[in-house]
């Protein structure tokens, strides 16, 4: 039995504009994927997991990736789950030599799905980690992210950045620049996050943007001016203290750059009531910025905030159904067992 973990994300800055080759810098959080794989017999591959939405469920298949029968469920996430498990499953068999190798795999994950948090991402990375290395052929970190990346863009049709799967493996702050993919050194920043409760279709909003960037030019102007704020922050980030706690002029920066860069995404088109409602509600609680992160359309929102104020507030703020402190990853995937 093998057992890997990796982390989910909060992008301080850069999601969409990342998709067309702009920078953006995503941060590992304390949230994880587990992702236990055993290997079988036969081919086939069967998954568990209970944690991937509110109803648990378990899946059969043959071994033929993408074909796996319905089950009496609420299927759209935990389709979308699947997606992603059986990309990962194709990744690990070509990575190791080993197109016919069947798996029993369970799925905890205390990341909510779908909600911009890099759930999908971590379940890949930790997926491909834990199968490899079951088979005895552990890839080294570039290569899982690598592997990881390509399950995604599988998956969302050619549609992903490198952001997510690279910040996961990695853990910690990153710098995604089209294939350019960096470990960046970060202050500690004090994140704060709100759920809603929901999620986004990321293929959908990705698609959604790409076809305003082509109708208008000044979408894909937009889009542009996203990476501008993006490497505004990463002059911030680069002149602070690594591992330090940032000082109210640092946080006030970054503020200013977070919220100029959820009024752009919102300018796309990826932002919603409830993400905009807990967006102004973290800021009139104190927040020295806010912004959706991730996908968008639902899921959450982060904010900086080293003290109390946002995530209490954020707890009375009707639509918010969770929200709590995101302590950044500095480790990424990593074997439990
Ligand atoms: C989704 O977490 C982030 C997006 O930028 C898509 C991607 O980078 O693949 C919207």
């Amino acid at each position: 039995m093998t057992v890997c973990s990796a982390p989910g994300k909060v992008y301080l800055f850069g999601e969409h504009a990342v998709v067309y080759g702009q920078p953006a810098v995503p941060c590992a959080i304390e949230r994880r994927a587990r992702v236990t794989v055993e290997p079988r017999s036969d081919d086939h591959v069967r998954v568990e997991a209970e944690d991937l939405s509110l109803d648990g469920f378990t899946v059969e298949y043959d071994g033929t990736v993408g074909d796996h029968p319905d089950v009496d469920v609420e299927r759209s996430l935990l389709d979308a789950a699947m997606g992603y498990i059986d990309a990962a499953v194709s990744q690990a068999r070509d990575a190791a030599g080993a197109p016919n190798a069947g798996f029993d795999i369970t799925v905890e994950s205390d990341i909510p799905l779908g909600a911009g948090l890099g759930s999908s991402a971590a379940v890949v990375v930790a997926g491909i980690d834990a199968a490899t290395r079951a088979l005895g052929e552990p890839l080294a970190p570039r290569e899982l992210a690598d592997r990881a990346y390509r399950a995604e863009f599988d998956v969302q049709d050619g549609q992903a950045s490198r952001a997510d799967t690279f910040c996961s493996t990695m853990g910690g702050a990153v710098r995604v620049e089209g294939d350019d993919c960096e470990p960046i050194e970060t202050p500690n920043l004090p994140f704060v996050v709100g759920f809603d409760g929901g999620a986004g279709d990321t293929g959908a909003l990705v698609a959604g943007v790409r076809e305003l960037t082509e109708e208008y030019g000044f979408a894909d102007e937009t889009v542009r001016s996203i990476g501008d704020v993006v490497r505004e922050g990463e002059d911030l980030l680069e002149a602070a203290t690594s591992g330090a706690d940032p000082d109210a002029e640092l946080l006030a920066e970054l503020g200013d750059l977070m919220n100029f860069n959820h009024g752009l995404l919102s300018a796309l088109g990826v932002s919603a009531r409830s993400l905009d409602a807990m967006v102004w509600a973290a800021r009139d609680a104190g927040a020295h910025g806010a912004k959706l992160t991730g996908a968008g359309g639902g899921g959450c929102i982060v904010a900086l905030d080293p003290t109390p104020e946002t995530e209490t507030a954020l707890s009375f703020t009707q639509g918010c159904v969770d929200a709590f402190r995101a302590e950044l990853a500095t480790e990424g995937v990593r074997v439990e067992v």
